[in-house]
């Protein structure tokens, strides 16, 4: 633990003190921040730390000494000196009595956790806080709009809390700003321009606002496919395939079968960030028409199924009759990005060294 009078004045340290221990604190830290620093589990429900803070939801309210009313950690920049409480009576009630007032809106806080990233938020702080759904009643706020004819994403706003995750991050991450708010209090909406449906928006579909919303309002309507299957989920670790960022994602399975993507917010590359392909396209791993052998064109146009053996004879024979026929510029290798130094290395050796050209590129650069 920190002591403040035991540094230097010249080199002081700036700390608070959150429930009586002393806390080190970099210049312009939220509160949040600092209590998320010391592993103190202060609830959250409009925060996502990759976006601007908003405090719109007021769960991760703390009292500070000297301030009358709780404030919002998430928005309230710390200062030296600060004496912060996380979790008095009057804290954990205040929270409680915020979420069932913000549950009294859904229509169903039990969503499968298939439907995105952040979906079971609502209902882990619902279970951590005994909170009750029926406390309070009177309108609900949303408009279902599941006959959006996207295949990907389910848009099924009675179980939305009004967090504006999901605007925020399709402006502030995705730059695209396809949907937005319109209306006030119970008529408030997530729509995009004119209503239309997203196909029609300027979504490109990179499903960052489903893997961010708390509650399932916004849901992943491919993994959901899978939602009867009887398996436990299974996250793997594991790079996207596509391009050559490498953004790290979580590969659900039930069983033996791929059932969707999720981002994973600490990979290196993306912070949680897909793009359509990386989120949506992983239907060819199962795919009946998956190509599983080499297959080899014939004379009449058809294919045979063969063995490697057979098929890299057969390539070498036929970059042999190009370069004869047609000299060296009629041959043009081109790489994965994803492929190791060593590999794209050993591409242009082969590329440069039988066939004497220089026509070697990778994908990364279309
Ligand atoms: S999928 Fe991406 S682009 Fe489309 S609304 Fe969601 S965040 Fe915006
Ligand atoms: S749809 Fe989800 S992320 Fe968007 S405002 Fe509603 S609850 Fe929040
Ligand atoms: S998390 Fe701070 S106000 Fe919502």
């Amino acid at each position: 633990m920190i002591s403040a009078k035991d540094v230097p004045a010249n080199a002081r340290i700036l700390t608070v003190s959150v429930d009586g221990e002393l806390v080190e604190l970099r210049d312009g830290e939220t509160i949040y921040e600092v209590t998320n620093s010391c592993s103190r589990e202060v609830p959250t429900l409009c925060y996502d730390p990759r976006l601007e803070a908003f405090g719109s939801c007021r769960l991760c309210v703390v009292e500070v000494e000297g301030i009358k009313n709780p404030v919002a950690s998430c928005t309230t920049k710390a200062t030296d000196g600060m004496v912060i409480k996380t979790r008095t009576t009057a804290i954990e009630q205040y929270r409680k009595t915020l979420l069932e007032m913000v549950a009294s809106e859904n229509r169903n806080i039990d969503v499968d956790p298939l439907s995105g990233y952040a979906s079971q938020e609502l209902g882990n702080l619902m279970e951590r806080y005994e909170a009750r759904t029926d406390r309070f009643c009177g309108k609900k706020s949303g408009e279902t709009n599941q006959d959006d004819k996207n295949p990907f994403i389910l848009r099924d706003y009675d179980n939305c809390i009004s967090c504006y995750r999901c605007v925020r991050v399709c402006a502030e991450q995705e730059g695209d700003h396809a949907i937005n708010i319109i209306n006030r209090g119970f008529e408030t909406q997530i729509s995009t321009e004119f209503g239309n449906d997203l196909r029609d928006s300027q979504c490109t579909f990179c499903g960052q606002c489903v893997q961010t919303c708390p509650t399932g309002a916004l849901s992943d309507k491919k993994a959901l496919r899978a939602k009867d299957l009887p398996e436990e989920i299974k996250k793997t670790r594991s790079v996207c395939p596509y391009c050559g960022v490498g953004c790290t994602v979580d590969i659900l399975s039930k069983g033996d079968r791929v059932v969707g993507i999720q981002p994973a917010m600490d990979g290196p590359a993306n912070e949680g960030a897909l793009c359509i392909k990386g989120q949506y396209a992983f239907d060819f791993v199962h795919h009946p028409d998956r190509l599983q052998k080499p297959l080899i064109r014939q004379k009449d146009g058809n294919f045979k199924e063969s063995d490697w053996d057979e098929a890299l004879d057969a390539a070498a024979k036929g970059f042999k009759k190009v370069l004869e026929e047609n000299g060296r510029r009629s041959v043009y290798g081109i790489a994965s990005g994803r492929a190791p130094h060593e590999a794209a290395y050993t591409m242009q050796k082969f590329i440069r060294s039988n066939f004497g050209t220089n026509y070697i590129d990778n994908c990364s650069r279309s």
